[in-house]
């Protein structure tokens, strides 16, 4: 017998539904006043942070997965053995393995599906949303669900103010299907590592280069450690570098865009990718006020804002970009169509 190949046919991906969800336990500015030296206006003015919200003990990166994946197979209307791929995007696995998402599969209960985790930080989400699109476009996987989910207080040293302010917990998830005639969902993407940003912004022990140890236990190294100057400076420069890249590369530019949905670590981050994109105000999803840095979760949380706050419709362009540890930078384009 001789293999025979059939033709491919070819199949553009689209995101096809979105949910959201974040723990009920809110972290004020003014609560974090009276555990670090620090002050809501300092926090306000600097990042744009308000509140944050934080699990209660024994709740994990996979039950807030397990949660927006629901609402998001709920608002398409299908249930979870129509899955086929389940990846999960983060830094906070429940455990070093097995995968989140085996755990998230088995409490969602989707038999069909098999699936990942994938550590890119803050921009897991847009890495493993093009990792899922392929899936799509290949022709082998019609129902993909793309999860970003970060329990960020579980790495946190809260004695240490120039973290805990920033970071909050969360999930977002996407469905990814093919397009029907006329739809174009995912337009393209620019994606960029560079490991010598890794010293700027990481957890140092905990993996194989430093075991678990009273040691590292003692010297804080199973929390995040951040230069936040260098980390601010990348950002700045390379948010707008690769929003700009795959703008210029499309024959477009901000004027284009319906919405723009940035990784949310600093406010004025934002800001400067807006302004260098010359976009105005109201095409940008911010809600770092209400979540602060969600890492893998801030975009698909930021998308179900856009949603309720109806910043989306059917047909618009949108730009997704990020910056984070690694260094990590990824900006996606892609039209919205539902
Ligand atoms: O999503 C992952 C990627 N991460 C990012 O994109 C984060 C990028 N970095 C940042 O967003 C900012 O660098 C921070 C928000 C982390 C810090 O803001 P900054 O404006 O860069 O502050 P800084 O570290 O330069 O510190 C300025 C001053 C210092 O005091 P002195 O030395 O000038 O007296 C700090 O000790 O602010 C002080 N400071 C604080 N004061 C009150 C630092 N943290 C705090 C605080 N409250 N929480």
């Amino acid at each position: 017998m001789s293999l025979t190949l059939k033709p491919r046919i070819p199949v553009r991906a689209k995101i096809s539904s979105v949910g959201s969800f974040v723990p009920p336990h809110l972290l004020t500015n003014a609560d974090l006043e009276k555990m670090v030296a620090t002050n809501d206006q300092w926090i306000t003015e600097r990042t744009g942070i308000r509140e944050r919200h934080i699990v209660d003990k024994g709740v994990a990166t996979s039950d807030l997965a397990f949660e927006a994946a629901k609402i998001c197979l709920s608002r398409r209307g299908i249930d979870a053995s129509e899955l086929e791929v389940i990846i999960v995007a983060t830094v906070t696995p429940d455990m070093s393995f097995p995968a989140t998402a085996c755990l998230v599969q088995h409490k969602l209960g989707a038999p069909h599906a098999w699936g990942f985790d994938l550590s890119a930080a803050c921009s897991g989400f847009p890495f493993a949303l093009q990792v899922g699109a392929k899936l799509v476009e290949s022709g082998a996987h019609k129902k993909v669900m793309v999860i970003g989910a970060d329990v960020m207080s579980s790495i946190i040293d809260y004695t240490d103010r120039s973290t805990c302010i920033i970071f909050g917990d969360g999930a977002g998830a996407v469905l990814l299907e093919p397009c029907e005639p006329g739809e174009i969902g995912l337009i393209d993407y620019f994606h960029e590592i560079d490991g010598s940003g890794a010293p700027a912004l990481n957890m140092p022990a905990g993996g194989s280069l430093l075991p678990p140890s009273h040691a590292t236990v003692d010297a804080k190294q199973h929390f995040v450690h951040q230069d936040g100057q260098t980390v601010y400076k990348f950002a700045v420069r390379k948010m707008s570098e690769i929003a700009e890249t795959i703008l210029t590369r499309n024959g477009l530019t901000g004027a284009d865009l319906g919405c723009f949905i940035p990784h949310q670590a600093n406010k004025r981050i934002i800001l400067s990718t807006a302004e260098r994109l010359g976009l105005p105000l109201d095409r940008v999803v911010i809600n770092i006020d209400r979540f602060g840095n969600t890492t893998a979760g801030t975009i698909p949380i930021a998308m179900n804002t856009a949603i309720e706050e109806n910043h989306l419709k059917k047909g618009d362009l949108v730009l997704l970009a990020s910056v984070g540890a690694g260094f990590t930078a990824a900006a996606t384009l892609l039209r919205w169509e539902f």
